[in-house]
């Protein structure tokens, strides 16, 4: 079964509009290499001009997060339908900057996936357990957990309504990456947890992303893992140099 690597950029709260523009041009001056998606994560004020100039490059935009419901008076939070009029067809949801310094729980986070499923945004869900649970043998518990409770009663068709991003949080923006033997062991735990939660077919097609300093020098060898499908970068999305070299990663 053959999974459409997905290398995306989580710009977070970085880049001016002017600048986000810029960017975005450089990346989409490089056409995509046959068999490959890129993603584009700019902060929710450029995701207009960003999305003007991603349309017919094949380059899939996405938000940052996602509300589950389409307008009223939730100040502060990105409709799904505003998201999609910007041409946004994905959202990354529950990425650790927003469970740690935004107390998101997993029971919002599911709301909000549950919601971006109902608006046709395909989900990007980030799961990644905290230094200390890996020290203590915490890793799979936790990431079992952000997973059911995540996932809790969504229901999907296919595989590709669904991207799954493990990204350990001692590894995000630290310059300390999982090894590519660590991220193949967490990704082939996650694939046995999406076999149970819906079923073995759709787990082969859902694809599951590396997060957590990703950069030119480390994503041939992450990419290399049977079950590693694609990475979120944060830092080296910023460069156009260093995220073109990502999306054109060699095959080892
Ligand atoms: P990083 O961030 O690549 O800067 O570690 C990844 C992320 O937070 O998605």
């Amino acid at each position: 079964m053959e999974r459409t690597p997905l290398l995306a950029g989580n710009w977070k709260m970085f880049t001016t509009v002017a600048e986000a523009t810029e960017l975005a041009r450089a990346i989409a001056a490089k056409p995509l290499p046959a068999g490959r998606q890129a993603m584009l994560a700019p902060s929710a004020p450029a995701l207009h001009a960003v999305g003007n100039i991603l349309r017919d490059t094949g380059i899939i935009l996405a938000s940052q997060n996602i509300c589950w419901e389409e307008k009223g008076a939730f100040t502060g939070e990105l409709s799904p339908l505003m998201l999609e009029e910007a041409g946004a067809t994905m959202a990354i949801i529950g990425h650790s900057e927003r469970r740690q310094i935004f107390a998101e729980s997993n029971s919002l986070i599911n709301k909000r996936l549950l919601g971006a499923l109902k608006f046709g945004i395909t989900p990007i869900l980030c799961i990644g357990e905290t230094l200390t649970e890996r020290e203590s043998n915490d890793t799979k518990s936790i990431l079992e957990k952000q997973l059911r409770q995540g996932l809790a009663g969504a229901k999907i068709k296919t595989g590709n309504q669904l991207t799954i991003a493990y990204e350990p949080v001692w590894a995000i923006g630290t310059g300390q990456t999982a090894s590519a033997a660590q991220a193949q062991d967490v990704h082939a735990f996650c694939r046995l947890l999406l076999a149970d939660i819906f079923d073995k077919a759709i787990a082969q097609q859902i694809r599951i992303l590396y997060g957590g300093s990703v950069n030119p020098a480390n994503i041939d060898e992450l990419m290399a893992q049977t079950d590693v499908d694609g990475a979120l970068v944060g830092g080296a999305a910023l460069k156009a140099e260093s995220f073109l070299r990502i999306i054109h990663f060699e095959t080892l």
